[in-house]
């Protein structure tokens, strides 16, 4: 493959909002702990957004900072994606909202739906756009307030998710990482394993929705967990065929930040060292699509990633869906 024609990570940004929500504070809500938490899923804190902080908010913030970090002129973008479930509105998308927001060109702008796979759909969708020749660089976001679709008083629920945004410029570029290879998958056979009941063309908001409170997401945990092991297992392992490696060639993983026991046992499948996998779920809960960008800009910044290093970035999220994404340092 000509390195100088795959897509490139320009500038990567991200953004949370400063409330920081520890376990202690959510026991004071929830019949839960600290210990229970931290134990099963390795989270101790997870910043909330404010009730005038929108997810455009958040994504402004890190698109700003990858804007910037990239050091390309916002009137150079051309292409707008951001991956969502908890969009500002039904509609106008937040990537149009997004768009005025940043004062850009009156470029295509459009949200992408693949819950916690998101981001990295919206990376492939934007390498496609990219390949064709109709658009030269992309503004490729995930952002996400889960606090407003969360049911505060589930506490089966509630402690794992946080809000945040993480943003990447993307174009054809012969410096910075190379988008090497996708591989987006779903299976919609089973939606209600995590979905928001209420508030779509099914379930129209109405007082019998907000009574069953059928507006939060749902979730059934254990399934979930056992998806999500298996599927990621599967997206990097048929990623990893596709371009002729080996796991053990593998230098970093950035895996979907949910559950760090979910971390570990797709480490054991993949016979990778966990000590490969970046994780700051510990910080910030499970954001959603934000996750994987969060993780990459934050392993970025602290100057993990040497020149010439592989990575497989690797999510799944409600739909099901999953995807990974090869990366060359
Ligand atoms: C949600 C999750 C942490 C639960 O862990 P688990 O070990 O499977 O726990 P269980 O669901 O079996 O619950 C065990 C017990 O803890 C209780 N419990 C659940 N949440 C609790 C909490 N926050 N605090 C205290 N107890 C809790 C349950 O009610 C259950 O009690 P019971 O045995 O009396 O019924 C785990 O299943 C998980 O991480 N799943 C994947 C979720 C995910 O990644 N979602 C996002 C996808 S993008």
């Amino acid at each position: 493959m000509n390195s100088s024609c795959t897509t490139r990570i320009l500038g990567l940004g991200s953004h949370v909002p400063s409330l920081v929500v520890d376990n202690q504070s959510l026991s004071k809500s929830v019949e839960t702990s600290d210990e229970w938490i931290l134990s099963r899923t390795g989270i101790r804190e997870r910043r909330i957004a404010n009730e005038d902080e929108s997810t455009s908010d958040l994504a402004l913030g890190a698109a700003q900072q990858a804007l910037s970090s990239s050091g390309i002129s916002p009137s150079r973008i051309d292409l707008v994606i951001v991956a969502t479930i908890t969009p500002d509105m039904a509609f106008p998308s937040t990537a149009c909202l997004l768009q005025h927001k940043l004062g850009l060109r009156k470029v295509a702008s459009f949200d992408l739906e693949a819950a916690c796979s998101g981001f990295l759909y919206a990376l492939d969708v934007a390498d496609a756009m990219l390949a064709s020749g109709r658009y030269n660089i992309a503004l490729v976001v995930g952002a996400e307030k889960m606090s407003s679709i969360i049911d505060w008083e589930d506490r089966t629920t509630c402690v794992l998710f946080g809000d945040g945004a993480g943003a990447a410029v993307v174009g054809k570029s012969r410096e910075g990482p190379q988008l090497l290879g996708f591989r987006c998958g779903a299976d919609g056979a089973n939606p209600e394993l995590l979905y928001q009941p209420a508030g779509g063309s099914k379930s129209p908001a109405c007082s019998a929705t907000l009574e069953s409170r059928g507006h939060y997401l749902k979730m059934n945990g254990r399934e979930i967990f056992k998806s999500a092991v298996r599927v990621m297992e599967m997206a990097t392992r048929e990623l990893l065929e596709q371009h002729e490696l080996e796991a053990s060639q593998v230098d970093h993983v950035i895996p979907h930040q949910a559950n760090v026991r979910i971390v570990e046992s797709l480490a054991n499948r993949l016979e990778i060292p966990l000590e490969k996998f970046y994780c700051n779920l510990e910080h910030h809960g499970n954001t959603s699509a934000a996750s994987i960008p969060l993780a990459l800009d934050e392993a970025s910044k602290q100057g993990i990633f040497k020149q010439g290093e592989l990575g497989v970035l690797v999510a799944f999220g409600a739909g099901l869906t999953w995807s990974a994404t090869l990366v060359r340092f």
